[in-house]
């Protein structure tokens, strides 16, 4: 925990051109400094750091913000390190406030998890009931006996609100205890343990704090396992169970197994594959990927046997986009999935065939695409012309998040050979596919990281939006205009209407630098959103461009109706009837526009 007034010292009292440019090559244009952005593969610079500001950009993959998120991104530091990084670089004394009164409330957090995975653990190391017997008898039986449950911090939940009580001896709240996740609410009111009678596997983060349980029934039963909610420490959908473990042998081989249960992770790091992490009861994600590209060039997503293995092994061709593509630069990551022999999960493969045998299953992987392809080509004959034809189809559709990569070529040129025809013939298919797909493209290759935030190209409202916004902040002697013109602005993104009141609530004296300072922490997001401005020159007349920018807003809204009125007029035409209110709405809009153009223009003289 460290104060607003301190971070905000720190951020002024270190620059953003300097601490970049000490890693970067960066070339002044203009009153801004360019050059090859750290966060993708470029030859030309589209990275641009403006000491006005403070903040960076980069337009080609659309990575921005300020001095902290910098370092968060580059050094992999969390909030509070970069802050102190920074202190520390400026010579800048801040006040910690790390005793107990004061302490983080995630810090608490992190201790409940904590505490309760060695309740857990010592009431399956040591306790004498019978239920517990069981537990480690079954886990033996299973062949996680000796150091196994040691080394994963394994346990047992006895139930009886033995852990609540626990928990509140050792001075740890209701509320902390619901929001970790670990007790529930009972009907009554009061508290009760929400894992009874399991086994219990810590789930931890990458610095390997215990942040979630998975907790198995004993033997037979159902629901087999219960898992943490999500939590504000716990997000399936971006964590991997193992990684902390896993994390250093997935560095040294460049390799990342992927499987899906707590008990297949543990039996392949027993035989040997350190690298091996588990989803948590979601399929792979994004962000996922994201998280194992920081140490992993391959990742091998293994499957069961089972139709319910193979049904997941094509659920992962959501996963095909950019990352995959030789293009992604050092972001690139090859995805392969590797199907285990009908009925063996993980696990039992492990303990039957051996280390040697997932070996050869590993060396057997395919690249996921090339899998996702023959699985969708497996379900035609393609003997048939009307099978051949709406294979074609679903085949050229997995290509698509591809399809402007190198990649592509050889994709085709293979379902080229497959289909017997030639390689234009395909091609000429994906031309047509990515033609009736248009502009809209998956809502799953946007979330990959390329196009995160920045390729997707903003719409011409919002750009003038952020535009207005950042020359409010980096120009204090235009803030009694822009003031003036922002009464008359109908925001059309709600984060630009925030950000516009909250900026005009402070003071209008403050400096560009202590705006974005405050801005920063009452709306996060907002950082992302003026580091993106595009007016690097303002030119001689500052003033000029803030009343054109209003104008133009003004003018683009009002075109953008009269747009939408003409094309619901040309349809009641139609139809062949004759809309008067209609036709009277847009007449007064047209009307609205040209004096719009005619005052701005006489303004200007
Ligand atoms: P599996 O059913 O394959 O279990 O579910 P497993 O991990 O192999 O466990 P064993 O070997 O039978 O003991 C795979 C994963 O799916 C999630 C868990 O994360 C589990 O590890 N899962 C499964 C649940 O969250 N809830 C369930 O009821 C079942
Ligand atoms: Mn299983």
């Amino acid at each position: 925990m460290i104060n607003e007034d301190d971070i905000r010292r720190v951020r002024e009292g270190n620059d953003i051109v300097q601490l970049i440019g000490e890693r970067l090559v960066l070339t002044r244009r203009g009153r801004e400094f360019w050059g090859c952005c750290p966060f993708h593969n470029e030859k030309t610079p589209s990275f641009k750091v403006d000491p006005a500001s403070q903040l960076y950009h980069c337009f080609g993959c659309g990575e921005g913000g300020d001095i902290f998120k910098y370092l968060i991104k580059t050094e992999n530091l969390e909030f509070p390190e970069a802050v102190r990084y920074l202190a520390q670089k400026a010579n800048i004394a801040i006040t910690d406030q790390q005793d107990e009164a004061g302490k983080g409330k995630r810090t608490r957090l992190y201790e409940v998890c904590e505490k309760t995975a060695e309740f857990y653990h010592r009431q399956l190391m040591r306790s004498p009931s019978h239920q517990a017997e069981v537990a480690r008898t079954y886990l033996s039986k299973r062949g996680f006996g000796k150091d196994v449950p040691k080394e994963w911090m394994l346990g047992f939940a006895p139930g009886n609100n033995r852990l609540v009580r626990y928990l509140s001896e050792q001075k740890y709240t209701e509320d902390e205890m619901l929001e970790a996740n670990v007790a529930l609410k009972a009907e009554s009111g009061s508290l009760r343990d929400r894992f009874y009678n399991r086994i219990m596997f810590p789930i931890r983060d990458l610095q390997g704090r215990t942040i979630a349980f998975g907790g198995r029934i004993i033997d037979k039963g159902e629901p087999k396992y219960i898992n943490t909610a999500e939590s504000k420490l716990f997000k399936k959908r971006e964590q991997l169970f193992a990684i902390d473990k896993a994390k250093a042998a997935i560095t040294s081989n460049g390799t990342a197994v992927v499987v899906e249960g707590y008990t297949d992770t543990i039996a392949l790091h027993m035989v040997g594959f350190n690298n091996t992490v588990a989803t948590l009861g979601t399929a792979l994600t994004a962000q996922h990927l994201k998280l194992l590209t920081r140490f992993a060039q391959r990742v091998i997503y293994l499957f069961d046997g089972d139709e319910a293995g193979k049904r997941a092994a094509d659920k992962a061709s959501e996963l095909i986009g950019a990352l995959i593509t030789p293009e992604a630069g050092p972001r690139r990551v090859d995805l392969f999935v590797a199907v285990l022999p009908q009925g063996d999960d993980p696990a039992d493969f492990c303990a039957k065939r051996g280390q040697g045998a997932l070996q050869e299953v590993f060396d057997s992987a395919q690249p996921l695409l090339r899998f996702a392809l023959d699985r969708k080509l497996g379900r035609w004959d393609l003997s048939v012309p009307e099978q051949r034809a709406k294979a074609l189809d679903e085949a050229v559709r997995l290509l698509l998040p591809v399809s402007e990569s190198l990649l592509v070529t050889d994709y085709l040129n293979y379902l080229a050979d497959r289909f017997l025809v030639d390689y234009q013939t395909v091609n000429a298919v994906l031309q047509k596919a990515k033609k009736s797909k248009g502009e809209q493209s998956s809502p799953l290759t946007e979330q990959t990281l390329l196009a995160e935030s920045g390729k997707v190209p903003l719409d011409k409202l919002s750009r003038l939006e952020r535009e207005l916004l950042i020359l409010y902040i980096n120009q204090p002697p235009l803030r009694a205009i822009l003031r003036q013109g922002f009464t008359a602005v109908s925001w059309t993104h709600t984060l630009h209407a925030d950000i516009a009141e909250k900026l005009q609530l402070m003071d209008t004296t403050s400096s560009a630098q202590s705006m974005i300072s405050s801005l920063a922490f009452q709306i996060p997001e907002a950082i992302a959103v003026i580091s993106g401005s595009k007016l690097d020159d303002y030119g001689e007349d500052v003033e000029e461009v803030a009343h054109l920018l209003l104008f133009s807003h003004k003018e683009e809204q009002l075109l953008q109706a009269i747009r939408t009125k003409n094309a619901e007029l040309r349809i009641t035409d139609r139809e062949g009837r004759d809309d008067d209110i209609l036709f009277a709405q847009t007449a007064e809009l047209q009307r609205q526009l040209s004096e719009l153009r005619k005052k701005y223009n006489e303004s200007r003289r």
